[in-house]
């Protein structure tokens, strides 16, 4: 069978990949190179459907953030690029696991995968695993892959995931694990290919990696420092996308408005990036995250409150209610700060919807500490917040810190502070029971076929009566009752 190979994002001809001599050696400029490997791989592809009769499956698993789902987008667009046809589940001919590392029970959950896909290979010896992302960072994972994980044929990081066609192309020659990983990189490559889960929205990376080492996070260590995309190359993206059908953009990056800090040439701020998005016809829903209260600007409150294309959601990422414990953390905001800033927001948007992501049982926590946290929740009144129990990770400044809190105390907080947070939330979703709102039909519902499922402009789930005829279009909800966390509604009036 023979395959166009899709060009991705933005027709990568223009870059001369038409100019590439797929019979000579591999180019060194990039991303001509990765094409040359593409059709490589292609050849593969073709020979192994030649032997089997049918096309090779994929499948990829995902673990933590946004950014990582983007990549494994990445990754699926290339192997479709090249021939690969998706797979439901991991009974497939290549399985790759994009790993995180941000908390020891994402590491704990890898490993045990692992063994089940052990099981799989020793049935269909011919299938490849691979192992990518931020785990792969950390020399003591790649070691122990190396020495007790030996049925994993390839290995790569979060810098050179851009060179995937060409570790794919070394791995099926390849008759032990091929291991890739770097330390760091400066370069960000441009158009390759990338598939959508869904075809109405979409993740688009404005900025890698993380500048600010709050002294429990891994991330600045797995994803190296921070590198901003030039807003050519974003804004060029997102007019394809809309070009394509996308409705909602997810603009993403550890800290979003730090966003143009390291540009060099047309350096402009977060706030300006999102104007220059909001301008863009055919995107309707604008989202970002993650937003650092440390450098949240008032232009881009005053940019958020002025577009209405911008959602009226802000993640606003607290960690510790504790002016103390804050600062051990290393996050350059205190307790009044960051109620100041969140008075600011809704002061502008008072319909918006806060979220937020909080840590308990950070060395040296008191009770005193943890009340300050209970504290801002109630303050605040959160719409909903992820609450995490502090994982220790080695490298980072917090896991020599002394104090760390028994795990029974911990555990204690951490079950006081998810209860409140529920109370809270359930509370404030109560407040558009009864309203009609827009909403982007996204889904069908997983328990009820005759349902679909949808969000609010401030990220609340909806469910609705409806088909799947429906899915990427905006309606008029009449949000009936409110369950918690979601709500039940029915169309109202004409769709849109
Ligand atoms: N860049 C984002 C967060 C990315 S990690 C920000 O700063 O807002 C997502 C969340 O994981 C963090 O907000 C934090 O709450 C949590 N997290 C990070 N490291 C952790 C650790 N060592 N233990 C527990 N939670 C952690
Ligand atoms: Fe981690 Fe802090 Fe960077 Fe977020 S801002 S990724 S919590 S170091
Ligand atoms: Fe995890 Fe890496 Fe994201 S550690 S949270 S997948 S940046």
């Amino acid at each position: 069978m023979n395959q166009e190979i899709n060009f991705g994002q933005r027709g990568v001809s223009e870059r001369g990949v038409n100019e590439i001599n797929f019979h000579a050696g591999p180019p060194e400029t990039e991303p001509e190179r990765q094409y040359y490997f593409m059709e490589k791989c292609r050849e593969w592809v073709r020979a192994f459907e030649e032997e089997n009769g049918r096309r090779p499956y994929f499948f990829t698993q995902t673990f933590g953030c946004q950014m990582n789902a983007r990549d494994s987008e990445k990754l699926s667009g290339i192997l479709k690029a090249v021939g690969y046809q998706e797979a439901q589940t991991e009974q497939a001919d290549f399985v790759i696991y994009n790993t995180c590392t941000v908390r020891e029970n994402a590491n704990n959950k890898v490993y045990g995968r692992l063994g089940r896909l052990h099981h799989l290979k020793k049935k269909n010896p011919k299938m490849h695993i691979a192992l990518c992302g931020c785990m792969m960072q950390e020399p003591d994972v790649v070691q122990k892959l190396q020495d007790s994980y030996r049925f994993v044929d390839l290995i790569f990081g979060t810098h050179n995931l851009y060179r995937f066609a060409e570790l794919l192309a070394r791995m099926y020659g390849a008759s032990q694990t091929v291991v890739e990983v770097w330390q760091g990189t400066d370069e960000i490559v441009e158009d390759l290919p990338a598939e959508r889960k869904f075809p109405f929205k979409s993740g688009v990376n404005i900025m890698f990696g993380c500048n600010n080492f709050c002294s429990y996070c891994i991330v600045p260590y797995v994803r190296g420092r921070e590198r901003s995309r030039a807003p050519k190359e974003i804004l060029g993206e997102i007019k394809k996308l809309a070009s394509d059908g996308v409705v909602e953009i997810m603009l993403l990056g550890q800290n979003v408005n730090s966003y143009g800090n390291t540009l060099l040439n047309d350096k402009i701020t977060f706030a300006k990036l999102l104007e220059e998005a909001a301008k863009i016809d055919g995107i309707e829903r604008i989202r970002f995250m993650t937003s650092h209260p440390k450098d949240l600007s008032d232009a881009l409150i005053e940019t958020m409150k002025s577009s209405p294309k911008i959602c009226r959601h802000l993640h606003l990422p607290l960690q510790s209610g504790s002016s103390r414990i804050l600062q051990q953390m290393n996050r350059h905001y205190d307790k009044e700060g960051y109620l100041a800033l969140v008075d600011r927001v809704r002061d502008a948007m008072p319909d918006i919807a806060l979220t937020t992501d909080l840590i308990v049982g950070f060395p040296g926590e008191t009770e005193e500490d943890f009340l300050e946290t209970m504290y801002v929740v109630e303050k605040v009144g959160f719409d909903s917040a992820f609450t995490f129990i502090y994982s220790k990770r080695t490298g980072t400044p917090a896991a020599k810190m002394a104090g760390q809190v028994p795990q029974e105390v911990v555990k204690s907080r951490f079950d006081r502070l998810l209860a409140r947070v529920q109370e809270i939330a359930a509370q404030k979703a109560q407040r558009l029971t009864g309203s009609v709102q827009q909403v982007l039909v996204e889904s069908v519902n997983s328990h009820d076929p005759s349902f679909v499922t949808g969000r609010l402009s401030n990220n609340s789930i909806v469910h609705l009566p409806g088909t799947p005829a429906l899915i990427g279009k905006f309606v008029q909800v009449r949000l009936e009752t409110c369950k918690g966390f979601y709500y039940y509604g029915t169309i109202y009036g004409n769709t849109v």
